[in-house]
């Protein structure tokens, strides 16, 4: 986790949207179409962010300041607050006014230097506003130069409708949404939030394997809020990634050292939450990779921007920030199936690059946190 290879003094030749060549400035291609000097600053590979749900209708600040005053994400969310706040706002919202909002906060983050990053549903929570919100990705898929995955997550909540008869909505769910959704190709991924009082690990597990009759591979919330037996139905599913893990255990690290399920912590989601912090460092040293995302969303983490993820990584989680660097570029790019073609500056791979200012090191740009190291953002070849 914490190699970074680094060439001094290079050049990077780009054809089209892929990296054609690398080499020293001493062997540099005599004639180019397009000379971009890199002013001193230096050359990274784009964020891949690997879980986030920026598709929504309002921000939540008025939970934010109830939290500051005391009252808990779960008891907001038992009183009808949270996940159901989000779902009951977004029903109201027309696709094009959705697709207007994330576009405007996806655009923000690939300021911050985003070249990839996964979409959920999960505000929607009727089989219609759940398509609704993958329409809303799908057309954020064709329109934006970042390179997008979609994952369906109906089962983010239980609808208040369905708190009596749960079976009921997961019956919609598995009989009704993921056949529609898999059928208009809406969907890379399947999400549940499997922890405390949100899905069992046995409704979990039907939801996953109905997915995965569609084609539809598993990417999980899990274990944030307990325990929640989430990591294990995760792995017995062959998911690609386990996400949150604030609160794993030594079985689950076991678990997830022999199996090819990514482990995914969201940092941001503690720091805004003020709950514990999945121990990545204790997960590294264990010899786990880990992928690093933002969980973007306006409930437990508002906020896109992968610099300061890797700030929050490094200072509270103890990571390095080389470690925080391969969190948030290759790691995250393997959890969104997209390790051959993003997360390195590699021949072959896709032209998605950052040009800092000039920086001393990685080391320094995760250091001087909070300010804007980012000079330019390259995605598919061409500055954005
Ligand atoms: O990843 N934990 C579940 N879902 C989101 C938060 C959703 C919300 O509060 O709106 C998460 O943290
Ligand atoms: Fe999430």
């Amino acid at each position: 986790m914490s190699v970074v290879d680094t060439m001094q003094n290079a050049y990077i030749l780009i054809e089209d949207d892929i990296v054609k060549d690398i080499g020293s400035m001493q062997s540099v291609p005599d004639r180019a179409d397009h000379i971009l000097d890199a002013k001193g600053g230096s050359l990274l590979p784009s964020w891949c962010d690997s879980h986030t749900h920026i598709v929504y209708a309002h921000g939540r600040e008025g939970e934010y300041v109830d939290r500051l005053r005391g009252i808990s994400y779960e008891e907001i969310a038992r009183n009808g607050g949270g996940i159901l706040n989000s779902a009951a706002k977004l029903q109201n919202r027309s696709e094009d006014e959705l697709y207007k909002s994330a576009k405007a906060r996806l655009d923000e983050v690939i300021q911050y230097g985003t070249g990839a990053i996964e979409i959920k549903s999960g505000y929607g929570l009727t089989l219609e506003s759940e398509l609704k919100m993958l329409k809303v990705i799908r057309r954020l898929k064709e329109t934006s130069a970042a390179t997008i995955k979609s994952t369906f997550l109906g089962a983010h909540a239980i609808p208040l409708l369905y708190r009596e008869n749960r079976s009921a909505y997961i019956d919609i769910i598995i009989n009704d949404m993921i056949p529609q959704v898999a059928s208009e190709g809406l969907a890379d991924y399947c999400d549940v939030f499997c922890d405390k009082g949100f899905y069992t690990v046995e409704e979990t597990d039907k939801i996953l394997k109905a997915a995965a009759k569609y084609g539809l591979k598993a990417k999980i919330h899990a274990n944030e809020l307990a325990i929640s037996g989430g990591v294990q139905v995760g792995i017995a599913n062959q998911a690609i990634s386990v996400d949150h893990l604030e609160a794993i255990g030594q079985e689950e690290i076991d678990l997830l050292k022999s199996s090819n399920t990514i482990p995914t912590v969201l940092p941001s989601c503690s720091f805004f939450l003020n709950i514990h912090y999945a121990p990545a460092r204790k997960m590294i040293d264990e010899g786990l990779g880990i992928a690093i995302a933002t969980d973007y969303n306006p409930g437990s983490s508002p906020s896109g921007n992968i610099p300061l993820l890797m700030a929050f990584a490094c200072n509270n989680m103890r990571l390095l920030p080389s470690e925080a660097f391969n969190g948030v570029t290759i790691n995250g790019a393997y959890a969104m199936e997209l390790g051959d073609s993003h997360g390195s500056i590699a021949v072959g791979k896709k032209a998605n690059l950052i040009i800092t200012k000039p920086i001393p090191s990685l080391d320094y740009m995760v250091y001087a946190f909070g300010s804007q190291h980012i000079d330019k953002v390259i995605l598919n070849g061409v500055v954005v």
